[in-house]
């Protein structure tokens, strides 16, 4: 066999190792499900260890797919991971940050904690995990980062100020890796989806103050009374599906340079298109007066002038 020929050979059967964060359910999940059947690659899906028993009765690990107990919020399962997968295979080639979570609670309704939180799961997990990733890349000169971010990093609603925060700062930092990461080979994405018609919904989280069981009086009753089910509507709504958005990913895994942001929803491609096209004081605006019922929102508590009926 020549060298060329087995260079040649070399290639064909490299198999990139591509880690998924949050594969419990939702997008994380499909994504697995795509990847189990995907021979071209070695792959790694991870979620917090009570979900790891279901993972392994659905996916039986073999040579090339393995389940491991990540946190993300957890430096020491972070460090352990990648040094298990940086002995086994030599590193990661395409890391996803999926995890994620969701605090529904006005600014004023979050403690220090609960945004200590958000942030620990949406922004210092997924930079730490990159941070630990790109050595490898930089050594082979290529590689993928692949973000999960969200249509609430482009814009943000009132009750999402802290999650649409984290995903922004997840933006901001995979703008900037973007620059430094392109000179070195290494690609870096945001997947950005809006509205998945999924059960994620359920899993949101409240802050102390801004959960069912706190009787909603007072000033900011009416904007939990009027954005919960705008925002829930939206997602029993949408056609598109985790296993959309799962599709969408393998496709960026397999793109040879693909684009920093994608889009990944109807809605997410029209807000980005109207965050290009229209003046940004004016989206305020039009966003402003299309929240349900916006006008009446904490009437009884404002020195405001009650509109004319
Ligand atoms: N669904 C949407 O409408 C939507 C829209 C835009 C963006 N996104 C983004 O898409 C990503 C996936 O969300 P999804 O829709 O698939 O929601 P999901 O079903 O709630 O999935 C999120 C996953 O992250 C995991 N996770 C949460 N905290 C974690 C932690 N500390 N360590 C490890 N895993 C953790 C969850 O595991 P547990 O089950 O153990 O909690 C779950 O498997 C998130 O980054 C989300 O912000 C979702």
């Amino acid at each position: 066999m020549t060298e060329n020929s087995m260079r040649k050979e070399a290639k064909t059967i490299f198999k990139p190792v591509v880690l998924v964060t949050g594969c419990a359910s939702g997008i994380g999940l499909a994504l697995a499900e795509l990847l189990y059947k995907d021979l071209h690659y070695r792959v790694v899906i991870t979620a917090r260890a009570g979900s790891i028993a279901a993972l392994k009765n659905k996916f039986p690990e073999n040579e090339r797919f393995i389940i491991r107990p990540m946190d993300v919020t957890k430096a020491e399962d972070r460090q352990q991971l990648i040094s298990e997968i940086n002995s086994l295979w030599s590193g990661v080639n395409v890391l996803i940050n999926n995890a994620g979570i969701s605090y529904r609670a006005v600014v004023e309704h979050m403690t220090a904690e609960e945004e200590q939180m958000q942030f620990a799961t949406n922004y210092f997990g997924p930079v730490n995990l990159i941070r630990q990733v790109l050595p490898h890349m930089r050594k082979l000169g290529r590689g993928k980062i692949i973000n999960v971010s969200s249509v609430s990093g482009m814009l943000a609603m009132p009750t999402m100020g802290s999650y649409s925060a984290s995903k922004y700062a997840l933006d901001g930092l995979s703008e900037a890796l973007w620059y430094e990461a392109k000179p070195l080979g290494i690609n870096v994405c945001l997947v950005q989806p809006g509205f998945i018609k999924s059960k994620s919904f359920l899993k949101v989280r409240y802050s102390g103050q801004s959960g069912p069981e706190n009787e909603m009086n007072g000033t900011y009753a009416d904007y939990y009374k009027y954005m919960t089910p705008f925002i829930e509507k939206f997602m029993r709504l949408s056609f598109t599906t985790p296993n959309h958005v799962a599709k969408k990913i393998l496709r960026i895994i397999k793109k040879k340079n693909p684009p920093l942001w994608n889009p990944a929803t109807l809605d997410a491609l029209l807000f980005y298109y109207l965050r290009r096209f229209i003046p940004r004081r004016l989206l305020l605006q039009l966003l402003f007066i299309s929240l349900p019922n916006i006008r009446l929102w904490a009437l009884a508590y404002t020195n405001l002038k009650k509109p004319k009926s």
